[in-house]
Parts: C-alpha cells; structure tokens; sequence
C-alpha cells in the first residue's frame, strides 16, 4: 500500500515535471493560460511574425528572439522596452525588419502586443 502511493507521488511528480518543461510553442492557449485579446495576439504572431522571431526563446532567427522581450529593460536594439518602441519597429520596420504598418490594424496591434507581455 505504502509502495503503491510513494510510485503514485513520483510519478505526479515527473508528470509536473514533463509540465513544465513542455515546449510554449506547442502549448494551447488555454495551456499558456492567454486571455481572449493575447490569444488573438498569438494568431496575429503567427502570421506575420514567426517566420523571424522565435517567440519563447531568447536566441534569434532572423530577427531576435522575443522570450521576455518586455520584461527586460532594454529592447535588442538598445532602446528602452516600451509600448511605444516596440509599436514603433512593428509599424515602421527596423533595418532588415519590414514594416507592417498597412498591414495590420489597431486591433491587432493591441492584440500583438497584449501577447508580447506574455513572452
Ligand atoms: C523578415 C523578418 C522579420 C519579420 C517578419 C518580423 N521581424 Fe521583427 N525584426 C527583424 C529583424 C532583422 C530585427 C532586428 C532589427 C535591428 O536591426 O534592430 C527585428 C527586430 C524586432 C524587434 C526588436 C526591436 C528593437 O528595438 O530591438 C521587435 C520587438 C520585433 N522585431 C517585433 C516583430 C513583430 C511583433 C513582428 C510581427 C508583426 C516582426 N517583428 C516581424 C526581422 C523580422
């Protein structure tokens, strides 16, 4: 009886583990726990952006990746992580970056950045 529930607690155990480790990107929304607007952000990700930026991971593509992209000071190119920049790079382009400022609208601007504060 012991035996049995000490196998039980392990194996919960390696499932939390398995959890955790779980790659984001494979993850479901409701796994990742996104509200409706940052589930949009993530479609809207999908489209346009993740051909370039690996989303939960901090190594780049061909643009850098976004894992904590606000949750740092400093935005890749040394400006300050704001909304206000990073709207900006997404608008207007940056360097090898293009512009998607006809391309997307105010609703999906504010989708994709609520989903950029999750990164
Ligand atoms: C064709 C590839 C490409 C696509 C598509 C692309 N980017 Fe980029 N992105 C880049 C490159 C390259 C950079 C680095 C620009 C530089 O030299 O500072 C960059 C930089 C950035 C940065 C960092 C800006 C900074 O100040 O450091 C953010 C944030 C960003 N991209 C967001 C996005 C979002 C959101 C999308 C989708 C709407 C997107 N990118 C689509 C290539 C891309």
């Amino acid at each position: 009886m012991r035996k049995a529930s000490i196998v039980l607690l392990i194996s919960i155990v390696a499932l939390f583990f398995a959890g955790c480790s779980k790659d984001p990107e494979r993850m479901t929304d409701a796994e990742l726990g996104l509200t409706a607007q940052q589930s949009g952000g993530r479609r809207v990700f999908h489209i346009y952006c993740i051909g370039c930026h690996p989303a939960y991971s901090s190594h780049g593509n061909k643009g850098p990746g976004l894992k904590g992209i606000f949750k740092r000071p400093y935005l890749p190119s040394g400006m300050t992580s704001t909304d206000e920049h990073v709207v900006d790079t997404i608008l207007h382009g940056r360097n090898m970056m293009p512009q998607f400022g006809n391309q997307l609208d105010q609703r999906d601007l504010q989708d994709l950045l609520a989903y950029l504060h999750t990164l």
